[in-house]
């Protein structure tokens, strides 16, 4: 069975291939890359099942367009959709929807109802973004920084901000891609320590600094993400985030520090204002436009990967 959970428990040869694969099908040297008027349908008569606990823009598009250029076909969900919304086990509607559906993509709260989805699915898995982790998104990120920059070993990757999901699957990139990665943010935001570990283990130089000008002098890619992520909208201690946040804003001022081959990305969706001035993220060394349009791409590929249609 090939999930596609998190990014450190799939052969590094396999995610640097699904990358490869996905620049193919964006620059149409990939069958699958004509999309709708391919005659290529790898995922001819496959059903895809997307469950999404969250709000989503392009994960939720992405997918459905991907899957049914690949000809298969969707069913999009919410957990309140289901009776897992109203008491019936994890565990029990994986059983039941392996016996429908090829494939299922789910974007949930907690890490572990992915885990326990995976566990009781005889149909591959695939993460569409967990309170802790978004490896879709890091994959989407890799690709758009090799389109532009070439390879992103050893690669000088800063993040700003909020060490949050997106930030821990970035650092597991690293680890898997072999790029060094620091962060920059104030301490009680840093991410969690298993994963600035995990990259450490596999080579990857790890550091973190607390002010943003030194940290943004050497780096070939500046990232950020939104201050409050999903989870944490209700959160009462959303302005004093805010206030803690405020010196990492990626704006015109700090982005002058930069070099001028530095790449900025955002994964959207932004809050422009916060996290970003529209300078920055309209600006020329922004990507994070590409960033979305190859959430596309590279989904295709993992798609093609989950199923063994490669
Ligand atoms: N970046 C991302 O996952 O966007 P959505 O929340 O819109 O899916």
């Amino acid at each position: 069975m090939k999930h596609f959970l998190n990014l450190n428990e799939i052969d590094s040869n396999d995610l640097i291939h699904i990358v490869e694969q996905a620049i193919n099908i964006k620059n149409g040297q990939d069958k699958s890359s004509k999309g709708a008027l391919d005659s290529n349908k790898p995922l001819d008569g496959k059903v895809v099942a997307m469950i999404f606990d969250k709000p989503s823009t392009r994960t939720r598009v992405s997918f459905d367009v991907g899957i049914k250029q690949l000809g298969g076909q969707t069913i999009v969900l919410s957990g309140s959709d289901l009776q897992l919304g109203h008491g019936e086990s994890i565990a029990d509607t994986a059983r039941v929807l392996s016996r429908y559906i090829d494939l299922i993509i789910i974007r949930t709260f907690d890490e572990s109802t992915l885990y326990e989805l995976a566990q009781n699915s005889n149909v591959p898995v695939i993460n569409g973004l967990t309170n802790a982790t978004h490896p879709c998104q890091s994959m989407a990120d890799v690709m758009t920084f090799q389109e532009h920059r070439g390879s992103i070993k050893r690669k000088q990757i800063l993040w700003l901000g909020d060490g949050n999901n997106v930030c821990a699957s970035t650092l597991q990139a690293a680890g898997q891609f072999n790029f060094d990665f620091t962060f920059c943010g104030p301490e009680t935001l840093d991410p969690n320590h298993s994963y600035l570990d995990y990259a450490k283990r596999k080579g990857s130089n790890v550091t973190i600094v607390r002010d943003p000008i030194k940290a943004i002098s050497n780096a070939d890619l500046i990232m950020t993400d939104t201050w409050v992520s999903m989870h944490e909208k209700n959160n009462q201690s959303s302005k004093t985030l805010d206030n803690q946040l405020k010196p990492y804003q990626v704006n015109s001022e700090l982005m002058k520090q930069s070099k001028k081959e530095a790449l900025f990305m955002h994964c959207l969706p932004a809050h422009r204002g916060q996290e970003v001035t529209s300078d920055v993220l309209d600006g020329v060394q922004s990507k994070a436009f590409d960033q979305a349009e190859n959430r596309l791409h590279v989904q295709k590929a993992i798609l093609r990967w989950c199923l063994d249609v490669l």
